[in-house]
């Protein structure tokens, strides 16, 4: 290692994206991703097919973030993958190459939470840019394709979640929504696309009754079921004709329950530095009432860049700098874990 220099990569491939960065101590060299098309027309991931295409993709993945960034795998100081939570054949792709290629290397191997990686991505340094993390204690809202969480983040490696969803995750109601209007997976980008074409208000849907900071959205994705089929009894172009409506209307419930549900974890905890990670944090509607939200209620936002919202493995690297300092390693017969509570 060069004194307090380290070169940390990191390995990510809890779902359907393979990926691999490598880290300076915060700053990124390298952030390399391969998506899997496979499981376009599927409405979901399927999870045998992302564990072979992440098979695949490992080795030209972390070749190309070794040279994207310049070094030689011998340059590493340490290896940091995903150890959960996430589909257990595609976590075992990462967990082993990872594995192996410390044993060979001879250097340090670091697990990783992968909801606590997807909130670190907001201390990454990315080249030419000005650097602005939040300070401790903040609040970060977590909203993925698996996960919808209120985290209390007192500091990098300390973190309590203090509301979650009963059901489905946020962006699992889009991906649902989407596939009820016969869109490919993953759904919630096209939502985001054609909502920004719609009128907000032309479609209601109920409000969840979830107690305290936790959320539900299974009662608001049944409801977009059964209106979706009983008006295409009435008129099967129905979907064709409105889509933009219902995306909008669709996209603006999912919104508003995030950031009521924010509001309230803000004004009880009176923490005002607020963040927000995750895939649904790349939604352009999510984006802009927190700006909104932000002005009104004095909060100091934070909103990832568009390439760390959605699955990355710069935050894995991020992460493994963070438990690097801390010294906290993993054992090389350390195996996946489909759950992960932090
Ligand atoms: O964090 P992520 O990449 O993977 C998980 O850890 O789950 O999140 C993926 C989720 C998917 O459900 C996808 O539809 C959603 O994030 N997503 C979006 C947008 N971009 C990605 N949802 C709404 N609007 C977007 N722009
Ligand atoms: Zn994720």
């Amino acid at each position: 290692m060069n004194d307090d220099i380290m070169k940390i990569l990191g390995i990510e491939s809890s779902c359907d994206d393979t990926a691999a960065a490598v880290i300076s101590n915060k700053l990124l060299l390298s952030n390399i991703i391969a998506g899997q098309q496979v499981h376009k027309d599927y409405g979901g991931v399927v999870p045998e097919l992302a564990s072979r295409a992440h098979q695949q993709n490992i080795v030209p993945v972390v070749d190309a973030a070794l040279k994207k960034a310049g070094i030689q795998k011998e340059g590493l100081d340490a290896i940091a993958f995903t150890r959960g939570p996430g589909l257990m054949g595609s976590l075992l792709v990462g967990a082993s190459f990872a594995k192996a290629m410390s044993l060979a290397l001879e250097i340090p191997l670091i697990e990783v939470n992968h909801l606590q990686a997807h909130i670190l991505a907001h201390f990454i340094q990315s080249p030419g840019e000005e650097y602005r993390c939040p300070s401790f204690p903040f609040l970060c809202l977590t909203v993925s394709g698996g996960h919808t969480q209120i985290v209390l983040v007192k500091s990098h490696l300390q973190m309590e979640v203090i509301g979650q969803t009963h059901d489905d995750a946020a962006g699992e109601a889009f991906d649902k929504a989407a596939k009820i209007m016969g869109l490919p997976y993953p759904g919630g980008p096209l939502i985001d696309k054609y909502a920004k074409r719609g009128v907000t208000t032309t479609f209601k849907f109920p409000t969840p009754h979830a107690p305290g900071f936790d959320f539900s959205f299974s009662g608001i994705k049944t409801s977009f079921l059964y209106l979706v089929r009983d008006e295409t009894k009435k008129d099967p172009e129905f979907v064709r004709k409105r889509q933009n409506d219902l995306c909008a209307s669709f996209q603006k419930s999912i919104v508003t329950i995030l950031i009521d549900k924010l509001t309230l974890a803000a004004e009880s905890t009176g923490i005002k530095e607020i963040a927000i990670a995750g895939g649904v944090s790349a939604n352009s509607g999510l984006r802009s009432a927190l700006q909104v939200s932000a002005e009104k209620l004095g909060w100091n936002i934070f909103i990832p860049k568009m390439e760390f919202c959605t699955d990355n493995a710069a935050m894995i690297a991020i992460t493994g700098y963070y438990k690097f300092l801390a010294k906290e390693f993993a054992d090389s017969d350390i195996t996946p874990v489909a759950k992960y509570p932090f």
